[in-house]
């Protein structure tokens, strides 16, 4: 017996089909939008140990603003590029075959000095890009998004990701499917433990909210779709300064 899943990944592997896809290598630029540098970040000088032992998940925040550095220390510290030199660029996570599928978005509500809404965040060269103003849809997107966190406080902003499928379906076929999801996860757990590095509260979203994510994300659902978010915010703390399980 195996299961249905593995035997689908499996025989759609290697598929004539998947060769048809062209393989885009570079990251996703909107070329409408101006790109805003994020301002210059060092790493939180924080024992590795310390990050551990203080990652716990964050479902209640405080209706304050986090910095604009503190964002940028939190990207940049996480998921930017940490080395560009001799022509090959490195990541502080792994990636399947180095192909990068996934994109991250901001999600704002309320971060000093940036204007709420959608922004694409460029991980190559650590800036943002607003991509859509606030409006129904997307209040309504964060919204949905407090739900399986079970609380009505919405944090600073969503980190939400999605997978651009021309970047790894090529070489990898279905196989694409997991190696996202796992990439998606070794990104989450760096972002999540930089944030407890920083004393910023975070929590991931499992919940398949595809549908409503690709539409406020504005993604097709096919050659791009969303894969995972994670709630960041400055968190409120209760009497035992911890927060509680789900
Ligand atoms: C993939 C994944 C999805 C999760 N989704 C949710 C979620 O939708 N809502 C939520 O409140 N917590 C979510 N969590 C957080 C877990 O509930 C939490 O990690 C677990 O209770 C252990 O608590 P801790 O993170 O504080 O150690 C998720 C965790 C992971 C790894």
């Amino acid at each position: 017996m195996s299961e249905p899943f593995f035997d689908y990944i499996r025989a759609n592997t290697n598929t004539a089909s998947n060769k048809l896809y062209g393989l885009e290598e570079e990251e996703k630029l909107y070329a409408r939008v101006e790109y805003l540098k994020l301002p210059d970040f060092s790493f939180p000088d924080v024992q590795l140990r310390s990050a551990m032992l203080a990652r716990a998940s964050t479902r209640s925040f405080v209706d304050q603003s986090i910095s604009l550095n503190k964002l940028s220390q939190l990207l940049g510290s996480s998921i930017a590029v940490s080395n560009d030199s001799k022509g090959m660029r490195k990541y502080t996570f792994p990636s399947g075959g180095g192909l990068y599928p996934i994109e991250t978005y901001l999600l704002v509500s309320h971060v000093e000095s940036l204007t709420p809404g959608l922004y694409h965040y460029s991980s190559v060269s650590h800036s943002i890009g607003l991509i859509r103003n606030i409006d129904d849809e997307l209040r309504q997107a964060m919204r949905v998004l407090l739900r399986p966190m079970q609380t009505d406080t919405l944090p600073s902003l969503y980190i939400l990701m999605s997978v651009e499928k021309s970047r790894c379906i090529q070489k990898y076929g279905s196989l694409i499917y997991p190696l996202t999801f796992m990439e998606a996860g070794h990104r989450g757990q760096n972002i999540f433990l930089v944030a407890a590095a920083m004393g910023v509260g975070c929590c991931p979203i499992g919940a398949p909210l595809y549908e409503e994510m690709n539409k406020a994300l504005i993604l097709d659902g096919v050659s791009a779709h969303y894969v995972y978010g994670l709630a960041v915010g400055l968190a409120k703390r209760n009497r035992n300064n911890t927060d509680s399980h789900d």
